[in-house]
């Protein structure tokens, strides 16, 4: 049987093997998918004697991300742009191409389960980290009117608007001077971990906006709360998580499985 895994550490919490066991009953794929822990310094000899033992892909999460874009043969574009891999994935000619699902995950539950229109909308992102990074690209390629991301740490706002320039229109700035006026923020800062919010403006809310938070939990995070009274639809991450999951999915069985019941049956499960 073909197996999988996700990595990480700590890794106990990881919803994957659950995710992943009902796309395979869904999609009558025959896999098998567990749970790989390491300690931080030993990601190679792990991968190396888990893929060695005849594996066929594994997802990555935290905090081997980085580990994982340097132990991939070759990358997909998407990857190279967020400088982090989140699944590696065997190729035909026994290389193991890494690639970044994160994005994509994020993209399809915006635009496909939730429905909300990212092509030639104002777009602001909240946060500067690796979460930002991994998404700025699939972000910009749906051709949203503008983007703007807005951090704590001005400098690293500013460095990946540099960064990202060349794929469509990014400016950048600080939490206390963000223009007026979105139709979709994303909160890719990690404030709601620990149960904050990143302080901003309420007028950056702009008529029927769309705010979506990539942190999720039983109850809707701080910053669903902020935004929720002055009129905003919202959202939490759980749907990106799946959605990473189903890309991951489809790049490993070739397969795109349903998203809608695994969403509900880890919302439930959350409760
Ligand atoms: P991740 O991989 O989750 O993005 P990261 O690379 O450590 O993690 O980045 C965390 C991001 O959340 C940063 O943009 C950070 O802002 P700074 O660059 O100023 O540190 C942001 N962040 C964390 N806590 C925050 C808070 N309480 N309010 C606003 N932004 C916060």
């Amino acid at each position: 049987m073909d197996k999988y895994a996700v990595i990480g550490n700590p890794i106990k919490q990881s919803m994957s093997p659950v995710i992943h066991s009902a796309f395979a009953t869904e999609t009558s794929q025959d896999l098998e998918y567990g749970k790989l822990f390491a300690e931080v310094d030993d990601f190679k000899p792990v991968v190396d004697e888990f893929f060695a033992a005849g594996a066929r892909g594994l997802n990555v999460t935290a905090p081997f991300k980085l580990d994982a874009f340097q132990y991939a043969d070759c990358l997909t574009e998407r990857a190279r742009s967020a400088g982090a891999v989140n699944t590696l994935a065997l190729q035909e000619d026994g290389r193991l191409l890494g690639d970044n699902t994160d994005g994509p995950g994020l993209v399809s539950d915006i635009r496909d389960n939730l429905g909300w229109q990212i092509r030639g909308k104002k777009l602001l992102v909240l946060g500067a980290g690796g979460a930002t990074r991994g998404t700025l690209l699939p972000l910009l390629n749906e051709q949203p009117a503008r983007l703007h991301i807005a951090n704590r740490t001005v400098s690293k706002a500013h460095q990946l608007a540099e960064d990202f320039q060349r794929f469509g229109s990014v400016t950048a700035g600080g939490l206390e001077d963000i223009p007026a006026g979105f139709d979709l923020i994303i909160n890719a800062s990690a404030a709601g971990l620990s149960g904050e919010r990143p302080h901003i403006d309420a007028s950056v809310v702009g008529p029927d906006c769309c705010v979506y938070d990539m942190v999720y939990g039983a109850e809707p995070t701080p910053f669903m709360r902020w935004a929720e009274p002055l009129g905003a639809r919202t959202a939490d991450g759980l749907g990106m998580l799946v959605g990473q999951a189903a890309e991951a999915f489809h790049l490993w069985r070739g397969v795109r499985p349903s998203e809608a019941p695994v969403q509900a049956m880890l919302r439930e499960a959350l409760r």
